[in-house]
């Protein structure tokens, strides 16, 4: 080898051990195109959608309709969502949503694009599709969260209308509660089937939403995990995104899904790091056996993990055209 050779060998020796070593640190030194050649796994034209619960797979059907046609993530995630904020059968998400505790219909969603850009709408009344907003508050306006009466104000002056969200079947089951509740709100593991959504386009970009009703029957006012950027879903297009359900208040105190991602950042498998963020709930929450959160999770590689505290947790995951529901592992076994 001539010396020019060996110089030229030599450099890009050392930049591509650089470049490799920075990947794995998370730092990302190059451009995306070049990124999924170094990792050499990153899932292009290979549209990935994970989401929480049974009602993800027609979520997931949706979003896949617009990824299948070269559509990007952001669309992707927004649409799927929709779906079960549109169903009239759907009591924890959306237009059906149960009331709090004075029978109001208060709604939580968040946004994140593959930029790192976000949008976020809680405690918002009377608009069906409060992630729809929260898009619109990421693009529209230089702030992150609206809340309350601003959220609705804004969403009104941005074309949404302004409905009666409280079904025939949510305010009798609110009247029901009430007979035998003493006005006491709840916190069991039941109540509060938040859809929670990531997808990967064909680009290999990701974005993520999330979107709830919250607690069932919460005291007025009260905000849960969905709408925080970090607590009921991240994402970030160097590493992946999770995504959270269940009990929010203690999503919330460990900044659940943020925490996932980072483990992933840091070399976790998308399942080691929702088993790490469920421990985290058990070692830092003295009721932990009295409530249920389950998150999920997808790195850029397309590779997909769910665990939950206790039983029942499902999601759904679309990957190569297959769509379908799985159940999480959890960790209170008998
Ligand atoms: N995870 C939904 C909520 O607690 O509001």
């Amino acid at each position: 080898m001539n010396r020019r050779k060996f110089v030229l060998n030599t450099f890009l020796t050392s930049i591509g051990g650089l470049v490799g070593i920075n990947y794995l640190k998370g730092n990302n030194p190059i451009g995306e195109h070049l990124k999924s050649s170094v990792n050499g796994g990153i899932m292009l034209d290979n549209p990935t959608i994970i989401s929480t619960w049974k009602f993800g797979i027609e979520a997931n059907a949706a979003a896949y309709e617009i990824l299948s046609k070269g559509g990007n993530a952001l669309d992707a995630v927004e649409a799927g969502v929709r779906v079960p904020e549109a169903d009239l059968n759907n009591t924890s998400v959306g237009r059906a949503g149960y009331p709090d505790r004075d029978g109001k219909v208060t709604l939580d969603a968040c946004i994140m694009d593959k930029d790192g850009n976000a949008g976020s709408v809680a405690f918002i009344q009377h608009i069906a599709h409060p992630i729809s907003v929260a898009r619109a508050v990421m693009e529209k306006t230089p702030h992150v969260m609206l809340v309350g009466d601003g959220a609705l104000q804004f969403a009104l002056e941005n074309g949404f209308k302004k409905e009666e969200l409280l079904t025939d079947n949510a305010k009798k089951a609110w009247e029901e509660w009430k007979k035998k509740n003493n006005y006491t709100p709840p916190v069991g593991p039941n109540n509060h089937d938040t859809i929670g959504m990531l997808a990967i386009d064909k680009a290999g970009n990701i974005s993520g939403a999330c979107t709830t009703s919250g607690l069932a029957f919460k005291m007025h006012g009260r905000v849960g995990d969905s709408p925080i950027i970090g607590a009921g879903m991240y994402a970030d297009n160097n590493v992946g995104g999770a995504a959270a359900t269940g009990l929010g208040e203690a999503v919330i105190k460990i900044a659940g899904s943020f925490l996932v991602v980072e483990a992933m950042r840091n070399g976790k498998t998308p399942q080691e790091a929702c088993e790490m963020a469920v421990h985290r709930i058990i070692e830092k929450q003295k009721n932990y056996k009295d409530i249920q959160v389950g998150f999920i999770a997808i790195n850029k590689n397309g590779e997909r993990g769910a665990y939950s505290l206790v039983k029942g947790f499902q999601y759904a995951f679309h990957q190569k055209g297959e769509n379908k529901v799985y159940d999480s592992d959890y960790h209170l076994k008998e």
